[in-house]
């Protein structure tokens, strides 16, 4: 029985090993219906086994696994037909139309043969590929292929949805039509897991993030709690180099964080510190008092690389740092 107080999407302690690889090493989420979930991390995090753990795709060596509340290793039939599921690579056939390819998606969904082509014309009328529809797949762009592979997971309507890393190699007009679907469908109470390795996909689209490394959560909480756990980079560029000492104390002073100099560039930068917001006129204003005269000033919001940085104390690629897991919801 579903149970409408337990999470949509719920993963306990769940542990996968492919050979010598520990894909994931304990891994727990749980998603209330109708959120969207970002799963955030670097290439090996374990992301893509996680979805194809939920999606019964794989089944997990330990731990437990619950989807649209059904467990998942049990009840994998029921879970299957309550899920749909997108993934990196597309899979279409190209030498048919958009439109035939989710008839056929239908037909293979067990939908009779006027449903599926009804469906069909909906969701391509619903999300803006009703002319595209009857061109052959052949000729699409890669957004537009990912975005009929999308939509054909939504033949069925199911409740949970999972994406992975729906965006990555796309250019950026195609990655916000993207993100406008994934909207349009949590707004229409889908429950979404998507994962992604951009922390700006996690922090326009998810309700949560569950940041991961090594197949483990190292951090669960809402975005702005998040990024004000991961504060952001500063930077200041002078026109005289003999001001970047005095730049520093400022920024230091200011932030909390260690500030880097960069003689060449004649640029002062920092990153600050959890918990200290920079607000820019405060920090014209240290500076005017410093009689430092800034060519420029720029606040940039944190990336990936930050938030491993921020979470591990280490850069990703070296990151072998704490799996402690950072609650981020008590934390700030
Ligand atoms: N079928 C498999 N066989 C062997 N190793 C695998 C397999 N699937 C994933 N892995 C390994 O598990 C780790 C996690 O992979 P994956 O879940 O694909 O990470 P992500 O999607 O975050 O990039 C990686 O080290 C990967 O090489
Ligand atoms: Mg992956």
């Amino acid at each position: 029985m579903s149970d409408a107080s337990r999470p949509a999407i719920e993963m306990t302690g769940v542990e996968k090993r492919f050979g010598a690889t520990e894909a994931l090493r304990g891994l727990d989420l749980a998603v209330p219906a109708g959120t969207v979930c970002g799963l955030l991390g670097p290439n090996g995090a374990g992301k893509t086994t996680a979805v194809r753990v939920l999606a019964t795709l794989v089944a997990p060596d330990r731990g437990t696994v619950r989807v649209a509340g059904h467990d998942a290793v049990r009840n994998a039939e029921e879970v299957r037909r309550a899920i749909g599921l997108a993934g990196q690579h597309a899979a279409l056939d190209e030498g048919i139309t958009g439109r035939d390819n989710l008839h056929l998606f239908g037909r293979l969904h067990r939908l009779g043969a006027r449903r599926a082509r009804e469906r069909a014309d909906e969701l391509l009328t619903r999300f803006g590929l009703a002319e595209a529809g009857d061109r052959l797949v052949r000729t699409y762009s890669g957004g537009m292929r990912r975005r009929l592979d999308l939509i054909a997971s939504l033949v069925t309507s199911p409740p949970v949805l999972f994406l992975d890393e729906p965006t990555t190699g796309l250019d950026p007009r195609s990655r916000l039509e993207i993100w406008d679907t994934v909207k349009e469908l949590a707004d229409g109470g889908t429950t979404v897991l998507l994962t992604t390795q951009y922390l700006e996909e996690a922090d326009r689209l998810a309700d949560d993030i569950v940041v991961v490394d090594h197949g483990a959560a190292i951090a669960t909480g809402p975005p702005d709690r998040l990024k004000e756990a991961i504060g952001s980079q500063v930077s200041v560029t002078l026109a005289n180099p003999e001001q970047l000492a005095a730049t520093a104390v400022v920024l230091s002073a200011l932030t909390g964080g260690d500030a880097q100099v960069d003689v060449a560039e004649r640029t002062v930068t920092v990153l600050t510190v959890p918990g200290v917001s920079v607000l820019l006129p405060s920090l014209v204003r240290e500076l005017d008092g410093a009689g430092v005269l800034a060519e420029d000033v720029a606040v940039r919001a944190p990336s990936l690389d930050d938030v491993f940085l921020a979470l591990t104390g280490a850069a990703r690629e070296s990151a072998a740092g704490s799996q402690e897991s950072a609650d981020l919801g008590r934390a700030a």
